[in-house]
């Protein structure tokens, strides 16, 4: 008699993670926090990068990872980095709700600049990199807003648009390299 099939487990198991480095943007709260949980128990060494040093501490002191305190909205400081890393999970973001009219413009460069540009940066800087092993996973935290609009978030709507587009052309480019680019778009 056939074998029954295993029962599906939640959460999924990823396999080949072990020796892998995963950098997670944001990753010391919400669902930047729990990716680095689940990649780090299929045995990903996790940087968390995060503004709140002491919680990305915290957390890698959890998951025997590596805190790196940053501020992603210092751009300039990205400009020339060279990062090291297997994956790439663009996660970092904020929200400001205001109609258009009263949406101050500072608000609308910080959410463009965090969640468009930071993503655009990083991307660049951990390529060379990926192209050199040829393998790389750029992952980037999308939302539905990236597909769709809703009234009094232009910016975030805007730049999770921009990040779809973004993600695309990486996969475009990385592709023959053995980089994968994808959004990712919780419910
Ligand atoms: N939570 C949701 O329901 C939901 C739904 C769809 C998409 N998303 C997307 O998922 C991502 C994570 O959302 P979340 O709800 O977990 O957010 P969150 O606010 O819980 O956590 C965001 C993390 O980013 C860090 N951060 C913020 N600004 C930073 C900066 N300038 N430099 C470095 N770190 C910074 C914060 O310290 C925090 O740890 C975002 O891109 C968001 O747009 C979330």
């Amino acid at each position: 008699m056939a074998e029954m099939p295993a029962p599906a487990t939640y959460p999924p198991v990823i396999t080949g993670l072990a020796g892998k480095r995963v950098l997670v943007t944001g990753g010391a709260g919400g669902l930047g926090r729990a990716m680095a949980h689940t990649l780090a128990a299929q045995g990903a060494h996790v940087v968390i990068a995060d503004r709140d040093g002491a919680a990305a501490d915290a957390l890698a002191r959890e998951i025997n990872g590596e805190a790196w305190e940053v501020d992603l909205l210092d751009t300039a400081a990205l400009e020339s980095l060279h990062l090291e890393v297997d994956v790439l999970v663009n996660n970092a973001g904020v929200q400001t709700i205001a109609p258009i009219q009263d949406f101050e413009p500072q608000a609308f460069r910080r959410i463009l600049t965090l969640m468009l540009e930071v993503p655009f940066l990083l991307t660049r800087a951990a390529l060379p990199h990926m192209y050199e092993q040829g393998y790389g996973r750029v992952i980037s935290i999308c939302s539905i807003h990236g597909l769709r609009a809703s009234e009094f978030k232009s910016a975030y709507v805007a730049a999770k648009h921009g990040l779809e587009g973004l993600s695309k052309v990486t996969a475009r480019e990385g592709g023959r390299h053995g980089v994968t680019s994808n959004c990712v778009n919780p419910g």
